[in-house]
Order: C-alpha cells, then sequence, then structure tokens
C-alpha cells in the first residue's frame, strides 16, 4: 500500500512544488516507487516533470469521471515521467494537471465531490511506495479533496513570515477539519523549509520560531537552502542531477537526506 502525502501551504512560492519534484527524484535514486499527482492547475510540477500535460487525460477529467461508487478513475491519466535518465524513468510515474482543472473547483458542492480523488486513485496508486500530492496555494476544494484522500500532510514554508503564517494555518486547517474531511486519522506529518538564506539573520530567528510553533520533530532536516539550481533545474524541466555541477549535487544530497527521513518515518 501507498503512502499518501500531500504537499501544502496556502502560501504561493513556498517550495511546494520543488518539494514535490526534487524529493520525488530522491526517492528515485533510492529505489523507492513515486507518482506525483499535480493537484494545481498551474501544472508546474507537470511541466517540471518534463511531461506535456497539453494533450491526453489530465487530473482534470479523471476527477471529473469520479462520481459517486466509481473507483479508480485517474488509471488513464498515469504517465511516464518525461525525464529522460533511466532511474526516474523507472521509478517515477506523473498524473499531469492542466489549467482546466480550474473547473473542478465550482463542482465542490456536488455529492461526494470531497472523495473524487480517493476515489479516483483507488487501485491506481496502491502499487507506488509513495504518492506525492502538489497542491494548490489555497486551503480550498482541491486542497481539501487531496486531504480527504491523504495518510498524511507535508507543509512546506519559507523562513518568512507570511509563509510561517500560511503553514501555521495549514497544520490549524487539517487538524480542525479532518473528520468534516470524512479523514479523522489524517496529521502533519512534517514541515520542510526551503529558499533559507544563511546569511539573512531573520531567516534564522524564524527558523528558531518555527522549531518552536511546529515542535522539533515536525521540522525537519535538513532545511533547503535558495540555490539558483533549484530554479535552472525547474526552469529546464530536468533533474537537478542532469546539470552536473558540484552546486547541483549538493543540493541533491539535501533533497536526499529529506527522502531518506520521510522513509524512515514510514518503517
Ligand atoms: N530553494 C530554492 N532556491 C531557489 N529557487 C527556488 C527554491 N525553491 C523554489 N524555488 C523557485 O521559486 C519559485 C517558486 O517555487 P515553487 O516550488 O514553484 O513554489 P510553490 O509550488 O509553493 O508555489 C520557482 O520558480 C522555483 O523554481
Ligand atoms: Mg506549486
Amino acid at each position: 500500500v501507498t503512502h499518501r502525502i500531500v504537499i501544502g501551504n496556502n502560501k504561493g512560492g513556498s517550495g511546494k512544488t520543488a518539494t514535490a519534484v526534487n524529493l520525488a527524484a530522491a526517492l528515485a535514486e533510492a529505489s523507492k516507487s513515486v507518482l506525483v499527482v499535480d493537484l494545481d492547475p498551474q501544472a508546474n510540477a507537470t511541466r517540471r516533470l518534463g511531461v506535456a500535460g497539453g494533450t491526453g487525460v489530465s487530473i482534470s477529467e479523471a476527477l471529473f469521471a469520479s462520481t459517486p461508487g466509481t473507483s479508480g478513475a485517474a488509471a488513464d491519466a498515469v504517465r511516464e515521467v518525461g525525464w529522460k535518465d533511466e532511474i526516474y524513468r523507472q521509478w517515477i510515474d506523473v498524473i499531469p494537471a492542466r489549467f482546466d482543472l480550474e473547473n473542478r473547483i465550482s463542482e465542490a458542492a456536488s455529492v461526494g465531490a470531497i472523495g473524487r480523488l480517493r476515489r479516483a486513485l483507488q487501485g491506481v496508486d496502491q502499487g507506488y511506495d509513495f504518492t506525492l500530492i502538489d497542491c494548490p496555494p489555497s486551503l480550498g476544494h482541491l486542497t481539501q479533496m487531496a486531504m480527504a484522500g491523504a495518510e498524511a500532510c507535508l507543509a512546506t514554508v519559507e523562513p518568512e513570515y507570511d509563509s510561517v503564517e500560511g503553514g501555521l494555518r495549514y497544520r490549524e486547517f487539517l487538524t480542525t477539519n479532518a473528520t468534516d474531511l470524512t479523514n479523522p486519522d489524517l496529521y502533519l506529518l512534517g514541515v520542510i523549509i526551503g529558499r533559507v538564506r544563511t546569511q539573512v539573520s531573520a531567516h534564522a530567528f524564524q527558523i528558531a520560531g518555527m522549531r518552536d510553533s511546529f515542535g522539533p520533530d515536525l521540522v525537519w532536516e535538513p532545511t533547503v537552502p535558495e540555490r539558483a539550481v533549484i530554479k535552472d533545474a525547474a526552469d529546464a524541466s530536468m533533474p537537478l542531477a542532469s546539470l552536473g555541477s558540484s552546486r547541483a549535487r549538493a543540493v541533491s544530497e539535501i533533497f536526499s537526506e529529506l527522502a531518506d527521513t520521510m522513509i524512515k518515518r514510514f518503517s
């Protein structure tokens, strides 16, 4: 059975997609199979994983078809990652998104809408070690649907006031509403701090504050520094490793350690 993990924060630019994509790469390098579900109409994860989301079945159609009483509607939407390296092709699959995923949001009030992602993935993702659900910067219907169908949540937070506040609101939201989201056992698995600038003292202050407010066990180590290679790889739709530089290797190593933490939490 897979571990289905929501990656969220209602703050945009907090590194949700960077975490989903680079954690998937690191898990693959550790010989773990991963399904990345792009649940953001911006479809950044889809593009960064080298998948052409423009054609074929996407998460949008899968959710539309996932009416009460159905299961596995996402089966047709699963694609192999678009990165060319064999190791990633072997271990990473993607369910792509397109901008028209927006159309699912207005259907939130239809019967059973909250269960659409859970039903759509039933029997589809159980063979993967991990299913990572990349969420939009919102606590609205799409994120709620992800929370309804997942085992646990990860928050990504920048060491900036508004991002930390977004992370705290995310935790508050999921703990307060788990039962109403039809998923009483849902919990916060961890907080990944990204875009850290070590020379900025305000960042050190925010990181210390996060260890206090989330608790030291929840804040995962190491933190992810602000590095141009992360953006370069993302913009080029390439894995960090194929940049080949020592800076890229250093950042890959950080995501490997985070992947190890993830693996250990479930073993
Ligand atoms: N640690 C980092 N260092 C440098 N750039 C980063 C880092 N994390 C994310 N980025 C870049 O910042 C932008 C926003 O990050 P992204 O992962 O898309 O955030 P979100 O999905 O939360 O909106 C993207 O252009 C991404 O490539
Ligand atoms: Mg994103």
